[in-house]
């Protein structure tokens, strides 16, 4: 799993967590249509950029993952969504947070990367900026699933979460055939989380990080307890000590169990294409592509 690529790799998650029984064959089909169409790119001799933005893409407009279209709601019966990229080369990086009109976050998050020299919008001013750049909004309305409003009513009557399922954040990170690596993650963020409340998939350094010189990571779970550790920029710093990236990922997971007890996953990449994946939850869909013949791996 930690062999050396050439060339370039892609690697996909769709939230760790408890995965439904009716969810885990969509989301493995999910996981690999979106490896495929960041292969597809990195192949042509795209981005890594271009690659984990249209792979987060085609997550956010899958309803089986808690990312765009069918994403949590909120206490009030809300999607607010949270979204990050980052670009290895240079270290530039964008972010919202709490956005509600639009359906591709991690396209607004790009779009804040490339105008500088913010790197998070949130809220309403995230929307004018959208507005500002071309990208149409759409009606909050659009976003909400039945299932996730059913999972909503559920809880607002507080009934159980059991069985209802958790996780579902996406993420990639990718290196592309010039050796450089970029890593990007959205989120509708937690089931009946209060209005307002921002994760750390909208967090450069928690949910997502890209350096050329260190990797690109995603992550995945409790937004809170990867906040507290910084857990994105922690895993890639664990390389640097010399260790095989399935160890780095491992060792930043355990760091959670062990000082945290929260349920977190993380795909990473090093420089060298080599890969990382890690968890602490009973599942985490995610998938990878890595030699130019290979079939997408996709593990529920
Ligand atoms: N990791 C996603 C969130 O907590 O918002």
């Amino acid at each position: 799993m930690s062999a050396e690529s050439a060339g370039p790799v892609i690697v996909v998650h769709g939230g760790a967590g408890k995965i439904v029984p009716d969810l885990v064959t969509l989301r493995q089909t999910g996981i690999r249509e979106a490896v495929l169409a960041g292969w597809k790119l990195l192949s042509g001799g795209g981005s890594a950029v271009e690659a984990v933005e249209q792979a987060v893409r085609l997550l956010e407009d899958d309803p089986a993952f808690n990312a765009g279209r069918g994403a949590c709601l909120n206490r009030d019966g809300d999607v607010e969504l949270d979204a990050s990229i980052m670009d290895g080369r240079d270290l530039t990086a964008g972010a919202i947070g709490a956005v509600r009109r639009i359906a591709n976050p991690v396209t607004l998050a790009r779009a804040v990367m490339e105008a500088g020299p913010h790197i998070l919008l949130v809220g309403e001013g995230a929307e004018r900026f959208a507005a500002e750049v071309g990208i149409k909004e759409c009606a909050p309305d659009a976003l909400i699933t039945e299932r996730q409003h059913a999972r909503w009513t559920a809880l607002r009557e507080a009934k159980t979460e059991e069985g209802l399922g958790v996780g579902g954040t996406v993420g990639a990170v990718a290196r592309d055939s010039a050796g450089h690596v970029a890593a990007a993650t959205s989120t509708g963020g937690l089931p009946f989380k209060a209005p307002g409340r921002v994760g750390d998939s909208a967090l450069i350094g928690c949910g997502t990080y890209a350096d050329d010189g260190l990797g690109a990571v995603s992550c995945t779970g409790d937004g809170e307890a990867i906040i507290r550790l910084v857990l994105g920029k922690t895993a890639l710093e664990f390389l640097k000590t010399g260790e095989e990236p399935m160890a780095a990922a491992r060792r930043a997971v355990e760091l959670v169990t062990a000082r945290i007890g929260a349920g977190v996953g993380i795909i990473l990449v090093d420089p060298r294409g080599r890969i990382g994946v890690a968890k602490n939850t009973p599942q985490m869909a995610f998938g990878w592509v890595r030699d130019e013949d290979s079939a997408p791996e996709v593990f529920g």
